[in-house]
């Protein structure tokens, strides 16, 4: 099959596109600071949105991972303007996310307009996200308010592409 092309509202997404993979770390107030490691796919197939699949295992000092943590899937929509962004994501965990953001040139800014937690879910209420190129590779952050914690880092990590 070829390679669809992207569709045009994508444009200011397309730096996305691409199998992703690298390392993090992971922190919070209530937990150990641990690094991981994360596979991401951005993907699209001519259609007006991109498909999301993430995946994260935490590792030990030299570098084998120990097991699954965070998972994550969904799809990063164009906005109403040429550069707004919608994403919309699940997670095992309970937590069904929308934000809201804009790209400017490589870097995009989210901010979690709704939260939505099942029953068992831990009680988080907002996210913020920055995700950006660095030197060609993809580089990202995510603050979150949990637990009555107000906003603040539970991830970073920096990933290069793998295809
Ligand atoms: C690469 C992705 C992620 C990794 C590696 C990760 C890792 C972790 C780890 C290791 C913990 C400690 C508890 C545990 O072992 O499960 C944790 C807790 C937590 N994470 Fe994440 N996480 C990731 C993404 C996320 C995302 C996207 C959310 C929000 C939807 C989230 C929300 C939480 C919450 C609410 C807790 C509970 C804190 C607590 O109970 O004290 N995590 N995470």
């Amino acid at each position: 099959m070829t390679t669809p092309t992207l569709h045009p509202s994508l444009e200011h997404l397309a730096f996305l596109v691409g199998e992703w993979q690298g390392l993090g770390v992971v922190g919070y107030p209530t937990i150990t600071e641990s690094r991981y490691e994360q596979e991401v796919s951005f993907s699209h197939d001519g259609r007006p949105f991109l498909a999301y699949i993430s995946k994260s295992w935490l590792i030990d000092d030299d570098g084998a991972r120990i097991r699954p943590a965070g998972a994550e899937t969904g799809f990063w929509r164009p906005g109403k303007q040429p550069r707004d962004v919608e994403v919309m994501l699940a997670h095992p965990t309970g937590i069904v996310e929308i934000y809201v953001g804009e790209a400017v040139f490589t870097q995009i800014e989210l901010a979690s307009e709704v939260v939505a937690r099942t029953e068992t879910a831990k009680d988080v209420k907002a996210f913020k996200r920055l995700y950006g190129l660095v030197e060609g590779d993809l580089a990202y952050a995510v603050d979150m308010a949990a637990l009555g914690h107000a906003l603040q880092p539970h991830l970073s990590a920096r990933l290069q592409k793998v295809g």
